[in-house]
């Protein structure tokens, strides 16, 4: 067991000469995570459809859990006595929890924001209504026990035009980054992650990361994209936030999961990402390849006894057809199990694809290879 006392250690192994692409190791007080890596989401202490065991015969090193919804069930007395969500659930590996704030926006419409916190609709038998206060968040994420916990943040979705309610939210999420840290109970067992925010307005990321740089956490978090702006729009934010933030501290781009975004943010050296997309996405049906996705539903796979993809060696892969995968799609909860896996295991292949080639000084060409995979048409 790696003795840690800095909760978190991070170096950077490579980094490629062409781009902003680095490849390094986080040490956490739960294990090691090989960057840049994607990280899968799990909502009530399990990631839907699939065994903490078999995550970690895949050789899955960190996944996410979901505040808000384990702090009503199980709560965070339960999860105390438990000994923390790592007993809990049976997953040694480190884990990381974001705030609970930005789901229940994203969820409730009917969320309301104060400097107090985040207010909203209870969903559970308690009903009536809740503040998420910063205080709330880290106590609820100090009984989880995660590696890595999130500020509680104001998040502005990027369609907005509304400069100066952005302009409050970000030095609110500023401010309630303070908050979190006054009221954190485990500055050496866990890391608090603060996150920036501004939108698409350049000048408001830009004093955004330069106010919570001042505050030297262990990492830190691009906020508030992908949120229906364009591709352009979203990839400069990128790069601008990632020339703001300091180099040597591992970078979060919150709520990304399409390949094309893993790949063209590593190379703006971006360090981790997460999002539902390729597990929500197998649950119906769809399996990703490198040449696109595949909705196994469809009557042409009826007959068809290839593998979903012929260079994936996961277990699903290697075990069943497409055509026996169709069979059973739309009504057989095994089906979201193979296909969830094989769809882990697509992120896992992509991003050590992408740690391998910066490491080796081909990480360009790789890029390249991808896109004509992708868009084979566009030579
Ligand atoms: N998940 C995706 N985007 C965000 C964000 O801006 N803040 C938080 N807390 N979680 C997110
Ligand atoms: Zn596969």
């Amino acid at each position: 067991m790696l003795v840690n006392r800095n909760p978190l250690l991070f170096d950077i192994t490579s980094e490629c000469k062409t781009t902003k692409a680095r490849v390094g190791k986080m040490v956490l007080p739960h294990g090691v995570v090989d960057t840049p890596v994607f990280m899968p989401v799990g909502t009530q202490g399990t990631l839907k459809s699939m065994l903490p065991e078999q995550l970690d015969n895949m050789g899955l090193q960190i996944m996410l859990a979901n505040t808000y919804h384990l702090g009503t069930n199980p709560g965070p007395e339960i999860l105390k006595r438990a000994g923390g969500l790592h007993k809990f659930m049976n997953w040694d590996k480190p884990l990381l929890t974001d705030s609970g704030g930005f789901q229940m926006v994203s969820l409730l419409k009917l969320a309301e924001i104060t400097e107090e916190g985040v207010k909203f609709q209870s969903l559970n038998e308690h009903k009536g209504e809740v503040m998420l206060t910063p205080e709330h968040s880290v106590e609820i994420q100090n009984a989880i026990g995660a590696d890595i916990i999130m500020q509680l943040d104001d998040v502005i979705t990027t369609t907005s035009p509304d400069y100066d309610r952005i302009k409050e939210s970000v030095h609110r999420t500023t401010r309630w980054l303070d908050r979190c840290i006054e009221a954190h109970a485990n500055p050496e067992t866990q890391n608090v992650f603060s996150i920036v925010q501004g939108t698409l307005y350049e000048d408001l990321r830009r004093r955004s990361a330069a106010d919570l740089v001042k505050r030297d956490v262990n990492g830190y978090a691009i906020g508030g994209l992908s949120g229906g702006e364009s591709k352009d729009d979203f990839w400069k934010i990128v790069h601008l936030c990632t020339d703001l933030l300091p180099k040597g501290k591992p970078r979060y781009l919150m709520g990304v999961g399409f390949a094309i975004d893993l790949v063209v943010c590593s190379a703006l050296g971006v360090d981790m990402f997460d999002c539902v997309f390729p597990t929500r996405t197998a649950r119906f049906g769809c399996a990703l390849t490198m040449t696109g996705q595949i909705s196994l539903r469809k009557p042409e796979y009826a007959k068809d006894f290839a593998p979903i993809d012929k260079d994936c060696s996961c277990h699903t892969c290697r075990t069943y057809t497409r055509a026996f995968l169709h069979g059973i799609v739309s009504d057989l909860p095994v089906a979201c199990t193979l296909l969830t896996e094989h769809n882990l295991a697509f992120q896992m292949r992509l991003m050590r694809g992408i740690r391998d080639s910066v490491r080796e000084e081909r990480f360009p060409e790789f890029v390249r290879k991808f896109m004509l995979d992708l868009h084979p048409d566009r030579d």
